[in-house]
């Protein structure tokens, strides 16, 4: 495997962008391949073994096209299997969680709230990071079906966010968290609304940034840090309409024009 190798990421849709742009800013010189399986999303509704089989093929199709390194920047694809698809294939992975930690770290009332999807809250993953990381610490969590589906259609603001951000976070402030985590790659990009509606106590936790420190860390362990002194580029791959999602990927990352390529996964 060569250092000049992409780095592969992929999510249910445009969530995991909140990591890949985290990845580009930390490693300008990486190249990196991006999937976005609109066709299926969102995965927060699917059963886990579904979700475990489409993201294997994913994973196959990206070590195909000469990936060094997969980042499955979705927390509800992590949960349904991280530990398997570690088993399938050889080349490193880099998964997400809820980050628990930091927000249990963070908290000063010792109240958190997490946003995550179904598949995310009740896999046995979820259940282990809170009993490794948030013992005496009141934990209240909330799916929140519908939101990925506002984001994917490349609403991040307005009524209807409004709407699903006062049924979703309302009662966590209701509890009293001063801490709330994202624990969906799409929220990211809803937290100016989430913070304003939150107000400025309230400590707001993703987990983009310190994957991409992960992503590093894990590339100079097995010497696949790329070398070129040339900015690397993106390739972004879609099971969906590569028109409507090439349009929302470019307004998200503040681009033009963006090369992407529809391909059917079976
Ligand atoms: N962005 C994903 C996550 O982090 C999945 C959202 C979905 O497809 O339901 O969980």
């Amino acid at each position: 495997m060569s250092a000049r190798n992409p780095i592969a990421i992929f999510d249910s849709g445009v969530g995991g962008l909140s990591v890949a742009r985290e990845i580009r800013r930390l490693l300008p010189y990486e190249d990196i391949l991006y999937f976005a399986d609109s066709a299926y999303c969102p995965y927060g509704t699917k059963p886990p073994e579904e979700i475990l089989s489409r993201s294997a093929t994913i994973c196959r199709f990206l070590v195909g096209q000469g990936a060094k390194i997969l980042v499955v920047a979705c927390n509800t694809a992590s949960v349904a299997g991280l530990d398997r698809l570690r088993d399938f294939f050889k080349i490193p992975i880099v998964g997400m969680e809820p980050a628990v930690k930091p927000a249990a770290a963070a908290t000063r009332n010792g109240r958190i709230g997490v946003l995550a999807t179904g598949v995310t809250l009740n896999g046995d993953r979820f259940g282990i990071l809170l009993s490794k990381f948030a013992s005496g610490i009141d934990v209240y969590t909330q799916p929140c079906p519908g939101l990925v589906e506002l984001v994917e259609a490349g609403k991040m603001n307005g009524p209807e966010i409004e709407e699903m951000l006062n049924t979703y976070l309302l009662p966590l402030l209701d509890h009293g968290v001063d801490t709330v985590v994202l624990g969906c790659t799409h929220y990211p990009f809803l937290r100016q609304v989430i913070q304003e509606k939150a107000g400025p106590g309230i400590n707001i936790i993703d987990t983009g940034e310190a994957v991409a420190r992960q992503v590093h860390r894990v590339l100079r362990e097995n010497n696949l840090l790329n070398d070129s002194v040339i900015p690397g580029k993106e390739i972004f791959f879609t099971s969906g309409d590569p028109e409507l999602v090439g349009r929302i990927i470019a307004r998200i990352l503040g681009k033009g024009e963006i090369n992407i390529e529809k391909v059917v996964l079976t």
